[in-house]
């Protein structure tokens, strides 16, 4: 019986430079795509996966994240009283329940595994899982963070969702090594954070979606710099790989890297074309522009 996991946690610190000057005042992961912020999108896919408690590691201007899942009384009334039931139903939808979200702050850009450890008292001494905004998954049916679960309650310990990608862009990412297992479960040998290129073990990148257990904090509290400087989550796993197991899900679905413009487009693309209601004007208007 592993320990259930009912804790997410979302590093929003980021200062979204690539995206300016949109994101002068406003958060990287408050843009949509489509019509929810990207935010939205992987909070909806961690509810999905039947995660209870939202946690937010912030920064400084981040506060309409706050507000975002918050209720908006007036918008709400007014809705109401126009009969924009849909809407309002949209509303109520994306909105966590009361004591269900936390909001932290990482104070300095230290990196990503800094980031997580600033939740570590929110978290507690339980697994918990840990969703990169910037990623988003588009799946037929059961969510990327879903189907690690999934894995997650056969095999216990921790659980990294992976793709493969192209020789030339493993330098980009945290690669794992691993053992090929049966099905899409792998057990991870190794990880390294952004090997030089030419010199990955593998093609097989973590993608933005982890299942961590709260051991990870105790190894995060030495603070030890990593690639680029900074406190990197991926070099505190490889540390945690030393006393337990890690399962690489190879997972169902197309992942988007919205940290990138063309990935971000991309996403919009997608997203809006399997929704039934936006398809065909859509196609329509590509059309016109080839
Ligand atoms: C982070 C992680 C990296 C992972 C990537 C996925 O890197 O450190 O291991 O592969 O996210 O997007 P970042 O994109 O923050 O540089």
């Amino acid at each position: 019986m592993t320990t259930p996991i009912r804790k997410a946690v979302f590093p929003v610190a980021g200062l979204g430079t690539r995206f300016l000057p949109a994101t002068k005042a406003m958060p990287k992961e408050m843009l949509t795509v489509v019509d929810k912020p990207l935010i939205q999108h992987v909070v909806d896919e961690a509810r999905a996966a039947g995660i209870e408690h939202f946690i937010f590691v912030t920064g400084r201007n981040k506060g309409v994240i706050e507000d975002h899942f918050d209720r908006q009384v007036e918008l709400e009334q007014t809705l109401r009283e126009r009969g924009k039931i849909e809407e309002l139903e949209a509303l109520e939808a994306g909105l966590p329940g009361p004591g269900q979200t936390s909001f932290t702050r990482q104070q300095s850009p230290l990196g990503l595994g800094h980031a997580v450890w600033c939740a570590r008292d929110l978290v507690g001494n339980e697994p918990f899982a840990l969703l990169l905004p910037d990623v988003l998954v588009q799946s037929n049916g059961t969510t990327c963070l879903a189907q690690l679960m999934d894995v997650y309650s056969n095999t216990g310990g921790n659980v990294i969702a992976v793709e493969e990608v192209p020789d030339e862009a493993t330098h980009q990412y945290g690669i794992v090594d691993i053992t090929r297992g049966e099905g899409n479960g792998h057990s991870v040998k190794g990880m390294v954070e952004k090997p030089a290129p030419g010199t990955a073990p593998s093609n097989f990148i973590i993608m933005g979606r982890y299942l961590l257990q709260p051991e990870i904090f105790d190894i995060l509290e030495a603070q030890e710099g990593g690639a680029g400087g900074e406190i990197q989550i991926t070099d505190a796993m490889i540390r945690l790989l030393e006393s337990q197991p890690f399962t690489a899900v190879e997972y169902q679905g197309k992942s988007f890297d919205c940290g990138s413009k063309a990935g971000f487009l991309a996403a919009n693309l997608a997203f809006a074309l399997q929704r039934p209601d936006l398809r065909p004007e859509l196609l329509r208007e590509i059309k016109k522009l080839s």
